[in-house]
């Protein structure tokens, strides 16, 4: 078989991690969620008390993230997420990290890997690029009905400024913006359910790997 690189980038919340999950499966092939490493190093500084606006120090902190014990669970605080959003900001950080990330997916018969500048930067040659993305209203409604189902309370206007305010840090720094690539599959699924987005996505990859 050659070597298949599956390459998802979108913005916070519009199903790119699920739907990375359930192609990894589908195809057998390892995953990495690219994001928990720009989180395992904000939690590392935090953890250590360390500054947030020290790129020396959070370079340092990036260059010893071990991608095997990455934990969505433990990763997944909210203050994680915005400390995150910052270093993320930080060429050195994303040196580091895009390294690393570019190891996983250069292993083995291939991989799936989700984030932000995968199709544009990590993995330029990938064979597979999509570029999933959702309303914000509809990324934020999302958000809002996963922290109600556990019971929390939650805020909607909150969540829609915090999504809005993520996607503008995302796409508005200079280093590795997000954007689609120029050869990434856009697939809208404001309007679908995660099942059809993977129909879709099922879809392409087998037309996209036929025609080549
Ligand atoms: O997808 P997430 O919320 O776990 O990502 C956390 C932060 O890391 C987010 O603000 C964007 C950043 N990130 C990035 O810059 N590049 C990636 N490949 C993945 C995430």
């Amino acid at each position: 078989m050659t070597k298949l690189v599956i390459a998802i980038d979108g913005p916070a919340a519009a199903g790119k991690g699920t739907l990375a999950r359930k192609l990894a499966e589908a195809f057998g092939l390892p995953h990495l969620d690219t994001g928990l490493t720009y989180r395992a190093t904000a939690k590392a500084l935090l953890d250590a008390g360390k500054p947030l606006d020290d790129e020396a120090v959070a370079a340092d902190m990036a260059a010893r993230i071990d991608l095997a014990g990455l934990d969505r669970n433990i990763l997944s605080a909210h203050q994680i997420g915005e400390a995150a959003s910052k270093i993320a900001a930080m060429p050195s950080v994303r040196r580091s990290l895009v390294e690393a990330q570019r190891r996983f997916a250069d292993n083995g018969d291939g991989a799936v890997l989700d984030g932000r500048d995968i199709g544009t930067v990590v993995c330029p040659d990938a064979a597979v690029k999509l570029y999933v993305t959702a309303d914000a209203q509809v990324r934020a409604r999302r958000r809002y009905d996963e922290i109600i189902a556990r019971g929390e309370a939650a805020d909607f206007s909150a969540i829609l400024a915090d999504v809005q305010r993520r996607d503008e840090r995302d796409m508005g720094r200079k280093d590795s913006p997000l954007r689609p690539a120029d050869d990434a599959h856009l697939l809208d699924t404001s309007k679908m359910g995660i099942e059809a987005a993977f129909q879709a996505a099922i879809a392409y990859i087998h037309a996209r790997l036929d025609r080549n």
